[in-house]
């Protein structure tokens, strides 16, 4: 009878520490939910973010200097960089010193083709469908519904061309930006 009696208690010993394992399972995962957000405020913002800002790449992978970009490139060129999410991004030359403080996403807005910086015209001119964007990457013809998105461009320190996200007033329109 004791054997039989007892027999029971080993099934419920080990559903008790199931249970136990269930509830601590819980209680952390929902601890851990809680601290989540509040552990992510504290971690910087990761360079490979979209929301931190990347650095610009070349078509080689390298990043993109000021120094070296502007030996390369002439005043008023529109040049692809890789920017945020891996987007190709134009990095716009002001002068022989300056880059613009804005760089444009090169995907057009019509149905995604990269448009291509077309000098002599001064203008983005999409060969997918026509569509074209001013030196600053407004829309001027369509089918594109809209213009170019823009970036923020900044040289850091280490004299490297960064792209943040762009969240004011697109300044070529006056408007809330569409791609934000
Ligand atoms: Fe550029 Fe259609 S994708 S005009």
């Amino acid at each position: 009878m004791a054997q039989i009696s007892g027999t029971p208690d080993v099934p419920d010993m080990g559903r008790r520490q199931f249970m136990n394992l269930l509830t601590f399972g819980a209680v952390t995962g929902t601890a851990l939910g809680a601290l989540y957000p509040v552990v992510k405020y504290f971690i910087p913002v990761s360079s490979g973010g979209a929301g931190g800002g990347v650095t610009a790449k070349d078509a080689l992978g390298n990043d993109v200097t000021a120094k070296n970009f502007l030996a390369t490139h002439k005043p008023r060129e529109r040049a692809l960089a890789q920017g945020l999410k891996g987007d190709p991004t134009y990095i716009v030359v002001e002068d022989a010193e300056t880059i613009a403080s804005y760089g444009l996403n090169a995907v057009c807005t019509h149905l995604g083709c990269v448009v291509p910086w077309n000098a002599s015209e001064n203008k983005f001119i999409c060969p997918c469908h026509g569509s074209q964007y001013n030196n600053e990457g407004k829309v001027v013809r369509g089918p594109a519904p809209l213009s170019l998105a823009l970036v923020h461009a900044d040289v850091n320190e280490d004299d490297k061309v960064v792209f943040t996200q762009w969240t004011e007033t697109d300044f070529r329109t006056g408007e809330k930006p569409w791609w934000s």
